[in-house]
């Protein structure tokens, strides 16, 4: 009865329940994302509060997005961009935790800020930039990792990922489940706009295969 997502900040205990349980039946970690905080219960106490009973509970990965919710007043797509983002508390927590680890989230846009803002925590989260402009991600082994990884073009992205498509086609995946993943790849170049429009055109017809996604190629191309 709707008791899931980001209301469950108000509830620790519980959250702390379900980690515990959770973390019985399986042998990987669980992990918990949450907020720094909900409506009037925002304070950095009550954060403090819901991050120790949620690691007393066995989670040891905390994923924050670093605004509060409104559970009431915002639509959930309002809460990903209305509160303000406040890097500082997630530091913050980390410096207070340090035994966690602490992931940052909300708002990153470049593998240049990720880089800066991973000063102070363990590792950030990036969620709409990436699927926007997944290409973004193309430099993280070398800036993040520090791997001397040779950097794929966009065009040997597409190249690489058509023996996947391939193999999903026939397995009976339509072509579109997949090229809409890939609508971003080319954003901010020139011909962005023709590669978009030719696989979102063509890609969810029955029949669709990867020559759909090679035009669009060949579009981009020029
Ligand atoms: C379409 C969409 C659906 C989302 N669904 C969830 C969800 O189910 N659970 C969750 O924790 N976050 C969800 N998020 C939030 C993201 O995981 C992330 O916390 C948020 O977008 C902020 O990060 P960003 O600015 O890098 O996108 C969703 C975001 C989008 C855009």
């Amino acid at each position: 009865n709707g008791r899931f997502g980001a209301c469950l900040m108000a509830e620790p205990e519980l959250v702390a329940e379900c980690i515990a349980a959770m973390q019985q039946v399986v042998n990987i970690p669980i992990t918990v994302k949450s907020r720094i905080g909900i409506d009037d219960k925002d304070s950095y106490e009550e954060l403090v509060n819901f991050i120790s009973k949620v690691a007393d509970g066995g989670c040891h990965t905390f994923i924050l997005h670093a605004r509060k919710a409104w559970l009431s007043g915002l639509s959930p797509k309002q809460n990903r961009d209305v509160p303000p983002l406040r890097y500082d508390v997630v530091q913050q927590i980390k410096q207070d935790f340090p035994h966690l680890e602490i992931i940052i989230n909300g708002g990153i846009s470049s593998l240049e800020q990720s880089v800066e803002l991973m000063q102070g925590v363990d590792g950030v989260m990036i969620g709409r930039e990436a699927y926007h402009n997944p290409y973004l991600l193309a430099e993280a082994d070398r800036l993040i990792y520090q791997q001397d990884t040779l950097i794929k073009t966009r065009e040997e992205v597409v190249f690489a990922l058509l023996p996947y498509i391939q193999e999903q086609l026939a397995a009976r995946v339509r072509l579109h489940i997949i090229a809409r993943h890939i609508l971003g790849l080319f954003h901010s170049v020139q011909g962005a706009r023709a590669w978009r429009r030719h696989l979102s055109t063509y890609g969810p017809k029955a029949g669709a295969d990867e020559n759909v996604v090679l035009q669009a190629l060949e579009l981009v191309q020029g």
